[in-house]
């Protein structure tokens, strides 16, 4: 019965990993998956992930079952992150959260619910967005249309064109935004701009879902949700997802939450019982380690302080780097301006380079980053930044 598949390329991001270990080149970078690197190119484990860990062995005396919606704990110290404590409290059983298994897990869970809330959904997702996203909601039989979002000329968002664009998502739709450092482009919503699809939102009657992966590697754990915090205070119905993956760095530990804002209490009921249901028809209940971490972080104050300090630290080497790679960048003599990749947020902007320049950079140069010539800009560091800028200089003067 197996004679008949054929085999399908690789993951366009997870692909990049294995062959930029596997590259022989002493010169290679590695700015492809979105995975907070230090100055020398390492993956840290956390300080407070380590001592929760430590505190975990010590303490846990049973492994047996959570149950599908996971800890209470761990969801409640999630939410209270995302949305802030107070909004937390006011939302009180109109909200329902859930462990996930990573923000993926999170993403197919809300993508199984949506379905079975309307199976002929349709879900709005920016154009660019993250290549895992269509999948993800497709896996579940959900419908997908795109809403234009970033300028690829001149690096900046495309506002108009996207509130033009969701005035035709109605009631029953589905729209997928950010919380914050968009993936791929790195150029976020402000103020102003979340408060327009807030209204667009209570006007039309689509749902918002939220993907947010990066909290606090932007602007900081509060301005980063800021977005989500103004429309969960004023929508009907929401979802956030939440990953644990890159803020506590738990990556492969699949860490997160999905929390769905309903009508009211009875429905959030109704809801959270479906949602404990797709999960123990999926993957039965989330794995434990990662959440146990997350929530004895929260849990603690000076685990807390430290991990907001080490986040910060983050945040800053990023935003850092950002600066150095703009200045550099236009120092090498590449002809184009590079101001853009100091305005975004997060791990991630495109460098404009066309996928044929995006294939030569990792073929001829061994600098690894996705076709779209998105790059991971925590990949970058004191020692790699010189060849870095000048190959891009070199391959924009030689084959513009
Ligand atoms: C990325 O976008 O590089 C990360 O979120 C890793 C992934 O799963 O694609």
């Amino acid at each position: 019965m197996f004679d008949e598949l054929q085999p399908l390329p690789p993951d366009p991001i997870l692909a990049l990993t294995p062959a930029y270990r596997a590259d022989p080149n002493p010169d290679k970078i590695d700015l492809g998956a979105g995975v907070y690197k230090d100055e020398h190119g390492k993956t840290p484990v956390m300080a407070a992930v380590k001592q929760a860990e430590r505190t975990l062995l010590a303490k846990q005396d049973s492994k047996a079952y959570v149950g599908p919606a996971g800890a209470t704990g761990f969801n409640e110290a999630l939410a209270e992150l995302a949305f802030g404590a107070d909004l937390a409290g006011a939302l009180g059983s109109r909200r329902t959260s859930l462990q996930t298994p990573g923000g993926c897990g999170g993403l197919r869970l809300a993508a199984e619910f949506l379905a079975r809330a309307n199976a002929g959904a349709t879900v709005w997702v920016s154009d660019p967005s993250w290549p895992n996203h269509v999948p993800l909601l497709c896996a579940a039989g959900l419908g997908i249309a795109h809403y234009p979002y970033y300028d690829f000329d001149s690096h900046s968002l495309r506002f108009d064109a996207m509130i033009d664009s969701l005035g035709k998502a109605a009631s029953g739709d589905v729209v997928l935004l950010h919380g914050c450092c968009h993936n791929p482009c790195g150029a976020d919503l402000d103020r102003e701009q979340w408060l327009a699809l807030r209204e667009l939102a209570l006007a039309n009657g689509f749902t918002v879902l939220i993907d947010m992966a990066y909290q606090g590697l932007g602007d900081g754990i509060e301005r980063d949700a800021a977005g989500v915090r103004l429309l969960a205070e004023a929508l009907p119905e929401l979802l956030l997802v939440s990953s644990c993956s890159k803020n506590f760095g738990l990556y492969r530990e699949r860490t997160g939450a999905l929390s769905v804002i309903c009508r009211s209490a009875t429905v959030a009921k109704a809801a959270a019982s479906q949602l404990a249901a797709i999960a123990r028809a999926s993957y039965s209940m989330p794995p434990d380690h990662g959440a146990a971490v997350v929530q004895t972080i929260l849990e603690n104050s000076d685990l807390r302080a430290s991990w907001e300090a080490e986040l910060a630290a983050m945040r800053e080497r990023i935003n850092g780097l950002r600066g150095a790679l703009a200045e550099r960048l236009a120092a090498a003599g590449t002809g184009r301006d590079f101001s853009f990749i100091e305005r975004e947020k997060g791990m991630f902007s495109f460098l404009g380079v066309s996928p044929e320049q995006a294939e030569a950079l990792v073929n001829q140069y061994g600098i690894y980053l996705v076709k779209s010539g998105r790059i991971n800009v925590a990949g970058v560091n004191e020692a790699n930044i010189g060849y870095l800028t000048r190959s891009l200089a070199v391959l924009l003067r030689t084959s513009p």
